[in-house]
């Protein structure tokens, strides 16, 4: 029997505050959270500190605790991010009902950012409710923002979040060797260029909302640092669970949405590759990607697989919706990108453009129709620092003087912020590389083209960093909490590719 997973809000509204399916999770969390002990490291498999360790656990030198095999195992940056944390979430789930002696339970989901409803951005009502003692679902190791009850977003423009969801699902690839603006990640066994490359849906709604839920923020500094803004201690926060379902959720939404949408199963570094969870009753279990690629396997399937309504539209829009920005076939079995021109150590949190000199691709010994049929694509890599705002965007050929923001059609991408200090350590998993993210440009390019705004030589990038005004209070709260060595989110190189 199928079991269906259920969007939180739907129960919310239907069942009111504490719908069956929430009362339930917050028992079993309580009884976890019961087998926790309670300093030093986790002990229990199935307590609730160990399993927000399997994700990630922070050693007493600052990095990932590897010391017991199961700790700071949680994949990001590469195609394996949806395939680990399916499986992550359906050993909690297995956990959970064994807890609940219900095998019918299921992991509801939170569609945070939910461009046909804004009301599902705030946290669910049993998530903040103080007048249960000792709620096991609520905490106060999250933003203020998120605490308040209202959008998880504060005061960032919802159309920006709205906008980033829809290009994650329009994404038409899952992965490519070259990792270049993937729905689901690079290939980490085949990566042409330095540093692992997060899928566009792992920045946004992913990261985001990691970020805004966990920390609060005065301009590009965190303030109030809580559970979900990192990586150690998201698996701590009840609601974390509910976010990946949904994130696991969006990827059958992807794969619903159209038919070139596909897994690469034909790629055996993915279907291949294996991982452990602890298993309630069998100690461990184990699954194979390749075999959880069908959630039906693992006994659930989604209450909604519903894109957003911009993207399934009625019939006879639809030709006129899938020739929109971003839905350009690949070129089958093309070279990898060219870098056309590149910039070198740029900092992200500066308002000065930054001048990028290209070779034109139609110059001697490029081939002579790469300007027209061509990919181009903007790569910013190598993103470390020590502080930053919670979303940055990059902008190309913003006029002189003028603000970023106020220039949306100029927008080339956005990047998420979540596991900057993660992948920004040089003695952790994920080498000091920081973060990478690659957009699609070929529709900017050609419209700017179309319009007289672009140059084949030369290119000015901007960045706009996203935070949402501070709650009351931050500003004092920034001065205590700077650190004096906090040095600016800078990329190392940005570079233009096309393909
Ligand atoms: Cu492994 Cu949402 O993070």
């Amino acid at each position: 029997m199928t079991r269906t997973r259920m969007d939180v809000w739907t129960r919310t509204r239907a069942e009111g505050d504490w719908p069956a399916v929430l009362k339930d999770y917050e028992v079993a969390v309580g009884r976890m959270r019961d087998l926790d002990t309670p300093g030093g490291k986790p002990g229990s498999p199935l307590g609730w500190r160990f399993q927000a360790a399997i994700h990630g656990l922070r050693s007493q030198f600052g990095g990932p605790d590897t010391s017991n095999e199961f700790w700071s195992n949680c994949q990001h940056g590469s195609w394996y991010f949806l395939p680990w944390h399916r499986m992550y979430l359906a050993a909690f789930e297995l956990i959970v009902q064994d807890f609940l002696e219900d095998e019918d339970w299921s992991l509801p989901y939170w569609y945070s950012i939910d461009p046909d409803d804004v009301g599902k951005s705030s946290l669910p009502p049993a998530f903040l409710d103080m007048t249960l003692a000792d709620n096991n679902l609520q905490t106060d190791e999250r933003s203020e923002i998120a605490r308040s009850g209202g959008p998880f977003y504060g005061s960032i423009d919802p159309d920006l979040l709205n906008s980033l969801l829809i290009e994650a699902l329009n994404a038409d690839t899952f992965s490519t060797p070259t990792g270049t603006a993937t729905f689901g990640g690079g290939e980490r066994s085949d990566l042409n260029f330095s540093g692992d490359e997060a899928g566009l849906l792992e920045d946004v709604p992913h990261g985001l909302v990691h970020s805004l839920v966990g920390n609060d923020y005065v301009g590009n500094v965190v303030v109030n640092p809580g559970w979900m803004g990192s990586f150690y201690t998201a698996g701590l926060d009840p609601i974390f669970w509910l976010h990946h379902a949904n994130l696991d959720r969006l990827w059958q939404v992807w794969l619903t949405l159209d038919d070139s949408h596909t897994n690469p199963t034909g790629d055996s570094a993915f279907f291949d590759t294996e991982f452990t969870f602890p298993h309630p009753e069998q100690g461990t279990i184990t699954w194979r990607i390749g075999d959880v690629l069908d959630p039906e396997f693992l006994g659930y399937e989604y209450e909604s697989l519903a894109a957003p309504s911009v993207l399934a539209p009625e019939p006879q829009d639809r030709e006129r919706s899938i020739t929109t920005e971003g839905a350009m076939p690949r070129p089958e079995g093309s070279m990898p990108p060219r870098v056309l021109g590149a910039a070198s150590d740029v900092s992200m949190g500066s308002a000065e453009r930054v001048p990028v000199e290209m070779t034109p691709p139609s110059s001697p010994g490029s081939a002579p129709d790469d300007a027209t049929g061509s990919r181009a694509y903007l790569r910013v890599e190598g993103i470390t620092g020590t502080t930053a705002a919670p979303l940055y965007s990059v902008y190309i050929n913003v006029p002189e003087g003028e603000d970023p923001a106020e220039h949306p059609e100029l927008r080339a991408g956005s990047v998420s912020t979540f596991g900057l200090e993660e992948s920004s350590r040089t003695d952790d998993a994920h080498d000091g590389g920081g973060l990478t993210a690659t957009f699609d440009i070929t529709a900017l390019r050609d419209r700017l083209g179309a319009t007289g705004r672009w140059d084949d030589g030369h290119m000015d990038i901007s960045f706009s960093a996203h935070s949402p005004a501070p709650p009351a209070g931050a500003e004092e709260r920034r001065e205590r909490d700077l650190q004096a060595d906090a040095t600016d989110v800078r990329a190392r190189r940005v570079a233009v590719l096309v393909e």
